[in-house]
């Protein structure tokens, strides 16, 4: 039988270690969460130091991660490049599996461990290497697009692969009049009305997106006319279209600032309000809350225990991720081409 380890102390020099963070996160983690959560962060903070290891985290990660042991932080576009830029020698990788795979793709030569192996994603599992094979099979010639929610294994069958950040400019990069977009319909039916490409669309949705609801926002919008709404383009088309702006997570944190509403809901996971929020004090956030099982497996004592225990590490074939990396460095070329 294993026992729980015992949660660890809030010290006085805990307390004094974290007191900045603590002023800062005020708004964000309430005063009787701090005790729980302080002396993992120092604890993360001080371990990653010694071993060498940079924290990624994506945008849905808990406050007390996001804000308190991350050394970045971004979208799954911003977390990749961050992955091939780093000059560390271990990355933790704060979010889901398909997030690790992409860093291990861009960065062979690195330890990247992430908190938990279940961490998985319903889009990446809706779709596997046979299936884009199939598909290729049946559209001779067809270049095949995916988004970067998907195993290494399927980013190896593809041409190119593209998040929510840039996935129009990826389509219409290849100047093809037909496309293969895999694996989320709803993001593809996006991109096929900005671009005018034809796409050959599968049918995976994310989780957590595909229950938000038109009416829900129409709700919202009776008890705030001037509500400035949000949405990541996951989301179904109805939702998509109730919305004054569609993007990425990152996007989505930029506008906040851009816009200079007062009252913003993000139509997405439920930890970006908590993590926006801290930067964002004149802006009352209305919250809906759909959270993502899988980013939540991810624990600060989990986080710990990675360090300490140096797992769980994430492997990819190398011939897979030598076809991977194709894929996905061709995505990051078409960025740098347009200056993003
Ligand atoms: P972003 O690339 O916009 O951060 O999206 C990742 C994701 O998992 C959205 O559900
Ligand atoms: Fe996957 Fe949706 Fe969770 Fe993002 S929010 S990791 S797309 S299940």
């Amino acid at each position: 039988m294993t026992t729980a380890a015992a949660p660890l102390a809030y010290t006085p020099e805990v307390a004094a270690a974290t007191s900045d963070l603590r002023r800062r996160l005020a708004r964000v983690i309430p005063d009787v969460e701090w005790p729980v959560h302080a002396p993992y962060v120092a604890a993360i903070r001080r371990l990653a130091r010694e071993r060498g290891a940079v924290i990624l985290a994506h945008n849905y990660q808990t406050p007390e991660i996001f804000h308190g042991v991350a050394d970045y932080v971004g979208d799954s576009l911003g977390l990749a490049r961050q992955a091939a830029a780093c000059d560390a020698r271990v990355i933790v990788q704060c979010g889901v599996h398909f997030m690790a795979e992409t860093s291990k793709i861009l960065a062979p030569d690195k330890t990247v461990l992430i908190p938990d192996l279940e961490a998985g994603c319903s889009l990446a599992a809706s779709i596997t290497g046979d299936d884009v094979r199939l598909l290729r099979e049946r559209y001779p010639g067809v270049p095949v697009v995916t988004y970067v929610n998907t195993s290494a294994e399927v980013k190896a069958e593809s041409d190119v692969c593209c998040t929510s950040a840039n996935a129009v400019e990826v389509v219409e990069s290849l100047g093809s009049d037909r496309v293969i977009f895999l694996p989320d319909e709803y993001l593809g039916r996006y991109v096929a009305g900005r671009t005018g490409v034809e796409l050959v669309l599968w049918r995976g949705h994310c989780e957590v997106h595909e229950r938000f609801t038109a009416e829900e926002i129409r709700a919202m919008r009776r008890f705030d006319p001037a509500l400035h709404v949000l949405a990541h383009p996951e989301c179904p088309p109805e939702v998509l279209a109730e919305a004054d702006y569609v993007g990425s997570t990152s996007g989505m944190i930029d506008e906040v600032g851009r816009s200079g509403a007062r009252r913003v809901v993000l139509i997405t996971e439920c930890s970006m309000s908590d993590n926006v929020a801290a930067a964002h004090p004149e802006v009352d956030f209305v919250r809906p809350c759909n959270l993502c099982p899988h980013m939540k497996r991810i624990t600060l004592p989990k986080v710990l225990r990675s360090l300490e225990t140096m797992t769980h590490e994430v492997t990819v074939d190398p011939e897979v991720a030598r076809r991977a990396r194709r894929a996905v460095e061709r995505m990051l070329e078409v960025g740098r081409g347009s200056g993003r």
